[in-house]
């Protein structure tokens, strides 16, 4: 008798059970987030300066995009100003839908005055902190926001579930107009005018003039663990980041776990994103004071003049609501690396590797059907006759992935692409190697002005590829923070000197090299990485440091559509801006 009751709860139980997992699958089904982005000039003070502003919503950093694994994103964004724009989902991996990937002339024509776009994609396979930009000159100064992405519901982060989290974005900001900032130093081909100050959402904080009132604050309690999402936004400057007297866990970079470690500084380049735990201490009392300063400086390596200023907020005990900021001290920061501490940097870097377990594992291609050796670096060109340039010797800075200078074209390429008119817009010869052999980062040889012209190199659906960036000394070497749209890559390799193919290969990482999508090229040396081009589509290649993309430094993969049902690019929305 017992055993038939037993029996039946049995029953009863699988039941609620299988009900439960109908429950779950609807719970993790995917949902569609929809966001509004108005583009519009507002008034905005900072250092005591007023300027009108572009931004989103009113918003400088604007709205911050939140959705699940697997959740489709839809964002309709009008624009109100008279500049052109275009927005890009920075890391999204926009698998089929090129279309929504948002850089000016590449994949779109920009979204014009008074004109509306509908960015539709989905967010497969990537879990993490992501962020937005506009896509289109130097428009990212003040148009960017955070972009997160939580795993799918009931699957938990691979590290201790946080108390709470916050997003951190570092920005720039410039007392004058940035489009007149880059449009003047293009005219006169010297090095544009560096930032007025940096921010931390927004906020310049107690090291600026006027902004001990305009500080980011975070707010924590003693033995709580938070998940930092730290962003670097930043037009032109790699970062350095600190918590005084905190060490944190890294766990995640660009929506990729990785192994944690633990560390005081940590490097993050324009482009990428850096998830970290922070454990508040669990006795303030010991402390004399219940405010620590979160402080940022710069990793500079060029030759060029930079904002080498401190930005810093506060991480707070106290419960009280308001702060004298004024008192704040330059005593009171943290220890931060020298700018051109390019062994802390390496040192940092290493440190970096994929979680590759059974549920994250590192899909590194371990055979490479396509091998590129790329050169990125700065270069000059003669003035024009009868001008004065603003670089040295009278000349005008450019730059080149393997000595072309990419010159941007009038109509998008996406399109161009997939109507077979490529036509008088690009041309599909991009060198797989430099156009000829020197020592790339010793002394240079002479006449190394770049070609300039628009060429893309074509890849097959689904080849794998490996390619060494390799930087140059022709204009003094400088790290170079790659970003590739449309992938992620593994960084198989780094070092310093030129890449050499018998000494440097064998020592790849194939087991758990890291993933990302912006790798920062040593100044003076080379990064290996590789992806698969199992994305059909026109994907933009770039420097990060928004002037060296000013300058030339970018190039497009075009992915070949594969044979299989879901391996093509659909056709364009029928809202896709004219140009
Ligand atoms: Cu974050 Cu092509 O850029």
């Amino acid at each position: 008798m017992a055993r038939s009751v037993d029996v039946k709860i049995s029953h009863k139980k699988l039941l609620i059970e299988i009900l439960g997992i109908l429950l779950l699958a609807q719970g993790v089904a995917a949902v569609t987030r929809t966001y509004s982005f108005n583009v519009r000039l507002k008034n905005v003070t900072r250092l005591c300066k007023t300027k009108p502003l572009i931004t989103v919503n009113g918003k400088s950093p604007g709205p911050k995009i939140v959705a699940r694994e697997g959740d489709n994103v839809v964002v309709k964004v009008h624009n109100h100003v008279k500049d052109n724009v275009s927005i890009h989902w920075h890391g999204v991996r926009q698998l089929r839908t090129g279309w929504a990937d948002g850089p000016a002339y590449i994949t779109q024509c920009p979204i014009q005055t008074g004109m509306t776009y509908v960015y539709n994609f989905t967010v497969t396979g990537q879990r993490g902190t992501l962020w937005w930009h506009a896509h289109i000159s130097w428009i990212r100064a003040s148009v960017y926001g955070a972009f997160i992405i939580y795993p799918k519901l009931h699957v938990p982060y691979p590290f201790p579930k946080p108390h709470k989290e916050a997003t951190i974005i570092l920005g720039e900001w410039w007392n004058t107009d940035t489009e007149k900032v880059i449009s003047q130093a293009l005219q006169n081909g010297g090095g544009p005018n560096v930032s007025d100050c940096y921010s931390l959402n927004g906020h310049p904080g107690p090291l600026y003039n006027c902004s001990a009132n305009d500080t980011y604050t975070l707010k924590v309690i003693p033995g709580k663990t938070y998940l930092l999402r730290i962003i670097n936004s930043a037009l032109n400057d790699e970062m350095f980041f600190s918590i005084a007297n905190h060490s944190v866990t890294v766990v995640e970079v660009d929506a990729v776990y990785t192994k944690p470690f633990k560390t005081d500084i940590f490097l993050i380049t324009p482009g990428q994103t850096t998830n970290v735990l922070l454990t508040a201490h669990p006795n303030t009392s010991l402390h004399h004071h219940k405010n620590f300063a979160i402080a940022a400086r710069p990793y500079a390596t060029g030759q060029g003049t930079f904002d080498n200023t401190t930005i810093a907020g506060i991480l707070t005990y106290s419960k009280k609501k308001h702060f004298n900021f004024t008192h704040f001290k330059n005593s009171t920061l943290p220890k931060l690396p020298a700018f051109n501490d390019t062994s802390f940097a390496t040192n940092y870097t290493l440190k970096l590797k994929s979680l590759a377990n059974a549920q994250y594992p590192a899909a590194v291609p371990k055979t490479v059907d396509r091998k590129f050796f790329f050169t990125v670096g700065l270069g000059q060109n003669p003035c024009p006759k009868g001008f004065k340039c603003g670089a040295p010797n009278n000349t005008k800075f450019t730059a080149s992935i393997n000595n072309i200078s990419f010159v941007m074209p009038t109509v998008a390429l996406l399109q161009s692409h997939y109507s077979g008119k490529m036509k008088g817009v690009y041309k599909t010869n991009f060198p797989d190697n430099p156009p000829f052999v020197f020592n790339y980062t010793g002394t240079p040889p002479n006449n190394t002005s770049p070609m300039n012209g628009t060429r893309a190199k074509v890849l097959k659906f689904n080849s794998t590829v490996q390619l060494i960036l390799q930087d140059t000394s022709i204009a003094g070497i400088e790290s170079h923070p790659l970003h590739l749209h449309g992938f992620n890559f593994f960084i198989v390799g780094q070092g310093f000197g030129n890449y050499n193919k018998t000494k440097d290969s064998p020592k790849f990482n194939l087991v758990d090299p890291i993933e990302r999508n912006t790798v920062g090229v040593p100044n003076g040396g080379w990064v290996a990485i590789r992806f698969r081009a199992d994305n059909p589509g026109v994907w933009f290649m770039h420097c990060h440091l928004e002037v060296h993309t000013s300058w030339g430094l970018k190039m497009a993969w075009i992915v070949k559509n594969g044979k299989g049902p879901l391996q093509s690019l659909p056709p364009p929305p029928a809202d896709l801006p004219p140009c």
